[in-house]
């Protein structure tokens, strides 16, 4: 028993830095799930769980940690996310602060805010489709259109001015590289440029809004009280930086794997096209077989047992996503994408305190985007000898590029 454990994949061969994990996570995690589930990866100094068992309570259990500062010096939280957790913001928070500040949030953006948006992100899609069509034959989907429509979705709901949107896009993909340890001289330049100067004009956009509220996300935030009080100035920059962090490349990916996923199975776009209804199960479907956020990180708030493991308080628990929504006791025959499942078991957004604030929005981008998609281009096709690629983004799964026909 011994031999095998050693046999198995562990430390950077589970993430994306690894080729084959990159391109197949579940052939790397079948074997793990099933002979140590609960797996203390010694090279990356945390346990990496890949079982719906202990993970589908664990990720709801508000006691764990999320801030990184209280997991053990060393351990994988703190290595990743030791030094940048105040820029993460809520992310990277536990109560009261948490609480606090999430609360101010749910407030301002709500079902309603969301419902407000739907006709523009039909607008926004149907602009960005007639470029695609406007373009010539082949095309790279991610820039033509996954990765501009959340972001500028995401302007038009926080009410930034047209003339800054060009800047602001630029920026809102500069932040993201705050989860990316491994980021080029390029991407810290331009992550070091957005985080600066989109702080100082998001302060001073919170502070006119402040003056003068309009009905934009940005308004909402800065009015909201929670206890009877507003949140600063830099409180509202962090939290309105998140929400460019956490809501852009997620939905871009899940948008784009949502693409590959219905033309590699040609026969669950039939499906899809017999029946448009089946577009909210297609959305759960893609997010279960390419959950845009690989893991949830916590640490341990006590010493605890999980599985036949003695976690000590400060250690990492790294809730494998792949993990858990390939393993067959939470759904059955994992490996199929298959839009009709009748219960899909998934963690994308994952659960408990830190649940997606994000979640209806980003379902509404992909519920509106997918079927216009299709219908407006019915030959929609991958480009010959152009396969899609995974990037290399160790907390995320995405499509680095995909090349399409029309
Ligand atoms: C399909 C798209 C999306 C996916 C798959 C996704 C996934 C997730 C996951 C897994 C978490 C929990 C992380 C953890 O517990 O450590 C999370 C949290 C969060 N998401 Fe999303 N997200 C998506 C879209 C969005 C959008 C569009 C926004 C904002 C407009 C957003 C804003 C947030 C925020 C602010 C949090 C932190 C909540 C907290 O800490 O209380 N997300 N998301």
């Amino acid at each position: 028993m011994s031999e095998e454990k050693d046999a198995l994949p562990t430390g950077y061969q589970l993430s994306a830095m690894d080729p084959v994990y990159r391109e197949c996570p579940w052939e790397k995690l079948k074997p793990l799930r099933e002979a140590d589930p609960v797996h203390k990866d010694e090279q990356l100094n945390r346990y990496f769980l890949t079982r719906g068992r202990e993970v589908s309570e664990l990720i709801k259990n508000r006691k764990l940690n999320a801030d990184p500062k209280k997991a053990n010096p060393g351990s994988f939280s703190q290595t990743l996310y030791g030094n940048n957790s105040k820029e993460l913001s809520i992310l990277m928070m536990d109560d009261p602060e948490h609480g606090r500040l999430r609360g101010l949030v749910l407030q301002a953006f709500n079902q309603r805010a969301v419902n407000a948006m739907l006709p523009k992100i039909e607008k926004i899609a149907n602009e960005l489709a007639d470029d695609i069509e406007a373009e010539q034959d082949e095309f790279d989907f991610i820039q033509l259109f996954g990765s501009p429509l959340p972001t500028t979705v995401m302007a038009e709901l926080l009410g930034i001015n047209a003339a800054d949107r060009r800047d602001f896009r630029r920026w809102s993909l500069g932040c993201m590289q705050a989860l990316n340890p491994f980021r080029s001289e390029e991407q810290t330049a331009l992550y070091e440029e957005s985080t600066t100067v989109l702080a100082d004009y998001l302060a001073r956009e919170v502070d006119k809004r402040r003056d003068n509220p309009g009905d934009d996300l940005i308004s909402g935030l800065a009015g909201a009280e929670e206890e009877g009080e507003k949140a600063t100035t830099e409180e509202l920059v962090l939290l309105i930086r998140l929400l460019l962090i956490a809501g852009n490349s997620t939905t871009t990916d899940m948008i784009s794997s949502g693409v590959v996923q219905f033309l590699k199975n040609p026969e669950q776009l039939e499906k899809l096209k017999a029946d448009p209804s089946l577009i909210e199960n297609a959305l759960d479907e893609i997010l279960r077989i390419e959950p845009p956020v690989a893991q949830v990180l916590r640490s341990a708030h006590e010493d605890m047992e999980v599985a036949d493991k003695q976690v000590k308080a400060g250690d990492t628990l790294h809730m494998s996503l792949f993990g858990v929504h390939f393993d067959p006791e939470m759904n059955a025959q994992p490996e199929a994408f298959d839009i009709t499942r009748e219960k899909i078991n998934h963690f994308a957004f994952g659960g408990g305190a830190h649940y997606c604030l994000g979640a209806a929005l980003g379902k509404a981008q992909g519920r509106i985007a997918l079927p216009m998609l299709f219908e407006r281009f019915p030959n929609l096709a991958f480009a010959p000898d152009k396969k899609p690629q995974h990037k290399i983004a160790p907390a995320f799964n995405g499509y680095g590029e995909i090349w399409l026909v029309k």
